[in-house]
């Protein structure tokens, strides 16, 4: 089964929306299999993001993302990562549709609230760079009330 690797930001979990976006998560019947609050340093935040280094963007969104908290995830179901992708909305809050959590919690990109793994490598990569311990194993009970 797909996995994606999901961050709530800084100022998502200083907002006060983790459970708000576990919520979005779990109701559509992904399954939340590694969840963990932790803060990054520096190194780690631009090994991350280490595709965006040449950005002019990139110096603040290293800073954005050591300044606080953040909640790292690993969620798994069928095409998990493109409709994560549609859970979380446009990466600029400007263009993201009411519904999506930036469309519904966010203004600024410099203050997008959720990270999404983008493709089903950059999730491979992210979950193991993130969860070098390993992610517990379990099956849903629920799993034939949600797949046919
Ligand atoms: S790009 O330029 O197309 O490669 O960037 P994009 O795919 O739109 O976004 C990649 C990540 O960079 C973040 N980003 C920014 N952060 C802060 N300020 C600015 N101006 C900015 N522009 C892009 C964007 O939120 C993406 O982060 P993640 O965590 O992957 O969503």
């Amino acid at each position: 089964m797909e996995q994606t690797f999901i961050m709530i930001k800084p100022d998502g979990v200083q907002r006060g929306l983790v459970g708000e976006i576990i919520s979005r998560f779990e109701k559509k019947g992904f399954y939340l299999k590694g969840l963990k609050m932790l803060n990054v340093d520096r190194s780690f935040a631009q090994t991350h993001y280490a595709d965006l280094s040449a950005k002019p963007f990139f110096p603040g969104l290293v800073e954005y993302i050591i300044s606080g908290p953040v909640v790292a995830m690993v969620w798994e179901g069928k095409n998990v990562v493109v409709t994560g992708r549609k859970i979380i909305g446009a990466t600029n809050p400007s263009d993201s549709s009411p519904g999506t959590i930036r469309g519904d919690y966010a203004i600024v990109m410099g203050r997008n609230v959720i990270h999404g793994s983008d493709s089903i490598e950059s999730a491979r990569k992210e979950i193991a760079l993130w969860f070098p311990e390993g992610i517990a194993q379990w099956q849903s009970n629920l799993h034939p009330w949600i797949y046919e």
